[in-house]
């Protein structure tokens, strides 16, 4: 759609005029599904933080490398990715069934244009299995309850929920804790939360420049600090090592050339929901690895 398509038939829902979230990260990767709209908003946000493309790049590399660990040393066959994004390179299925053919993968997205064209380019091997509903996260009982999900995952089984790069469009009167405890609250013992979450700490001035882009276009977004992003999203649940971290620093490829960590102003970690119960929800922090000591810059900060 760059390069001047704009006028080909639109999938219905899809509003050319708003910068879109999805829209807008595809612009970031180098795609090809973006309007003037998202382009024109992304720009305004590359101007504060030009690392942007960076942080975008790696996380992608980052939810690759956390889908193989759990496909290969996790053993998870199922996955429940929400906020999918437009399709690109390594989808989750296609890095789960590289190593595990029989994985099931259910993509959840808001956005209309995803709904489009994850249809027809997200198609699974013939081992396994992949669905794509058009529901919010901010509607997680919707989404438990979708006959889609429930004919796709087994939830008597360990299913990884993918929360990656979505929770810092959800503001905190949207209660993303909640929203995370329903999720984990419907998974058995022995499934995963995996997520990233943009940090202001390494980069104030360009990190708060890319959240007033979004909110120029109309669209929330907002950082949170490593502790916060672990407080709030991994409390009572055990993390993987290495902990909440810098997506570039999970467990990443030996010999890879690793950007500034102010580019990249996006932590991530990997959790697995404990076998002792506590099935319901938030449970008390104390009990979390999440409260080592994350960044020896740590500060507090809000905004993205
Ligand atoms: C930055 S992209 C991340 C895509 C992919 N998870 C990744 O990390 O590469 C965020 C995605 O979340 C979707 N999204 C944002 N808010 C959402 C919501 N409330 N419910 C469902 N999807 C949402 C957007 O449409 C977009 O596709």
């Amino acid at each position: 759609m760059a390069g001047g398509s704009e006028s080909f038939d639109l999938p219905v829902g899809v509003d050319v005029s708003r910068p879109h979230i999805a829209r807008m990260y595809d612009y970031l990767l180098g795609g090809k599904d973006h309007f003037a709209i998202d382009r024109e908003t992304m720009e305004a946000g590359l101007r504060s933080w030009p690392g942007a493309r960076v942080y975008a790049r790696e996380n992608r590399k980052f939810l690759a490398r956390t889908v193989e660990y759990l496909a290969r040393d996790a053993g998870i066959r199922q996955f429940l990715d929400i906020g999918t994004g437009l399709p690109s390179a390594n989808n989750v299925h296609e890095v789960a069934q590289r190593i595990a053919p029989d994985s099931r993968v259910v993509y959840v997205d808001n956005d209309p244009l995803v709904l489009a064209h994850a249809r027809a380019l997200l198609t699974s091997g013939p081992a396994g299995r992949t669905a794509f509903i058009h529901e919010d996260l901010r509607d997680p009982e919707k989404i438990l309850g979708n006959p889609v999900v429930r004919a796709t995952l087994d939830f008597s089984q360990p299913v990884a929920l993918m929360l990656v790069a979505i929770l810092h469009f959800i503001p905190d009167d949207d209660d993303p804790a909640g929203i995370v405890a329903t999720l984990m609250s419907a998974l058995p013992p022995g499934s995963y939360l995996v997520s990233s979450h943009v940090t202001a700490e390494l980069d104030p001035d360009g990190i708060h420049g890319m959240e007033r882009a979004y909110r120029n276009g109309g669209l929330w977004a907002g950082a949170r600090t490593a502790a916060d992003f672990g407080r709030l999203i991994f409390t009572g649940l055990e993390l993987a090592d290495p902990g909440v971290v810098l997506i570039t620093d999970w467990r990443a490829t030996a010999g890879e050339p690793r950007p500034l960590p102010s580019e990249v102003s996006c932590n991530g970690a990997v959790a697995r929901k404990p076998s002792s119960g506590q099935a319901a929800g938030r449970i008390t922090a104390e009990s979390s690895k999440v409260m080592t000591p994350l960044h020896s810059n740590s500060q507090p900060c809000s905004g993205w």
